[in-house]
């Protein structure tokens, strides 16, 4: 006998009881949170306008003590995720400042992070004993697992954007840090490891650059495995050689939707330079504007120079020098540059090595009559 609309009911609802009291969800409720077309769209598009954060930034430099907090910094946080310090779901940022004399003690743990140089002539990092000395527009990487502190050598202040990929190590469950670092002194007669608070430089000066920053030429005499984990063995990328190779390359057509784009890469084998982490330039030549694509990865941009702006699902992010801001994975997008007498350039850090390592990665384009197609990726 067929029951009755009131039976099924009762029964539904003593298996909704029964399923809460065994931790259990009912698929049938949830499968429109769960089968979704696309991805969320909770990450908005935004911009941090330097002018606004640059004289708070100055300020924090006045009255917060680097000593109270290791690492000064403004974390940018994206609008849409409920005011966690995320730019997205799987990068993390900031502006720091550093002021002269000022030194960040030495730790390490499994996030990636890297530093884009904004001001000052007096900054360094040092990882695992290769102190790198930066200037604007330098790019420094201390992978995961590398013990890295940083300082400042200079009459001014140093300011730099760190990205990190501290959201995708946090979904995945993997964030360590430590802080208890520890090397042999020379000065004890035992050589047994004694803790302290900044690295012993080991490695000769400029010691990235002098190996690996000869393009197409690898040096076969050393062991290109720093620290631990699957990174470039290139720790500092010079912005003085990006900006020449934009100098070469600005008569080619260049990419329909990123002008001339340059990729940082492991100069031992042309990789992403950290596994989680893509770093990129690219430059807008005067006037041009670029085509609208969508793909699956999120990008963080900082301006390095020039003004212009970047259309993301219609709405206008105008952007001018040191701004930094965030296009969503799967958001339409393109730039362009508002001079017509100058470059705009632009860095930038996305998370697309782990959508294409995991087959994730998507592309689309559309043309002028609203035809969606995709580009090979
Ligand atoms: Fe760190
Ligand atoms: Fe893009």
């Amino acid at each position: 006998m067929a029951q009755t609309e009131t039976q099924v009911g009762d029964e539904l609802a003593t298996l909704a009881a029964d399923a809460k009291a065994l931790h259990l969800i009912e698929f049938w409720k949830e499968r429109m949170e769960i089968e979704l077309p696309e991805p969320r769209g909770l990450v908005k598009p935004f911009l941090w306008h330097w002018d606004d954060i640059e004289p708070r930034l100055r300020h924090a430099a006045r009255i917060v003590p680097v000593e109270d907090c290791e690492r000064r910094a403004l974390l940018f946080s994206n609008p849409g995720l409920g005011g966690r310090p995320f730019m997205s779901t799987t990068l993390l940022g900031a502006y720091s400042l550093y002021n002269a004399g000022e030194v960040a003690p030495v730790h390490r743990h499994t996030p990636c992070a890297s530093r884009f140089v904004l001001e000052g002539k007096g900054g360094y990092t040092v990882i695992e004993g290769e102190k790198c000395r930066l200037e604007r527009g330098d790019l420094v990487i201390t992978p995961n697992g590398t013990w890295h502190d940083h300082g400042n050598e200079g009459p001014d202040e140093l300011i730099w954007v760190d990205i990190l990929d501290v959201p995708l190590v946090e979904g995945l469950n993997a964030t360590m840090f430590e802080f208890d670092y520890s090397e042999a002194d020379p000065r004890s007669n035992s050589g047994d490891p004694v803790p302290t608070q900044y690295q012993t430089i080991s490695e000769p000066e400029d010691h990235s650059n002098r190996l690996y920053a000869n393009g197409g030429m690898k040096p076969l005499f050393v062991d290109r495995q720093r620290g631990s984990g699957n990174h470039s063995p290139m720790l500092v990328y010079r912005w003085k050689a990006m900006r020449e190779a934009f100098d070469k390359m600005r008569d080619y057509e260049g990419s329909p939707y990123d002008g001339i784009i340059m990729e940082y890469c492991d100069p031992t084998n042309g990789n992403p330079v950290m596994p989680t982490m893509s770093f990129r330039a690219q430059m807008l030549r005067p006037g041009e504007q670029t085509r609208t694509h969508r793909h699956m990865s999120s990008t963080i941009y900082v301006v390095l120079e020039g003004e212009g702006w970047t259309e993301v699902d219609g709405e206008r992010l105008e952007w001018g020098r040191n701004d930094v801001f965030v296009v969503p994975t799967w958001k339409w997008h393109a730039h362009a540059n508002a001079r017509k007498d100058g470059d705009a350039v632009l860095y930038s850090v996305t998370d697309e090595p782990v959508l294409r390592t995991l087959g994730l990665y998507r592309e689309q384009t559309r043309t002028d009559d609203g035809a969606i197609l995709p580009v090979a990726a």
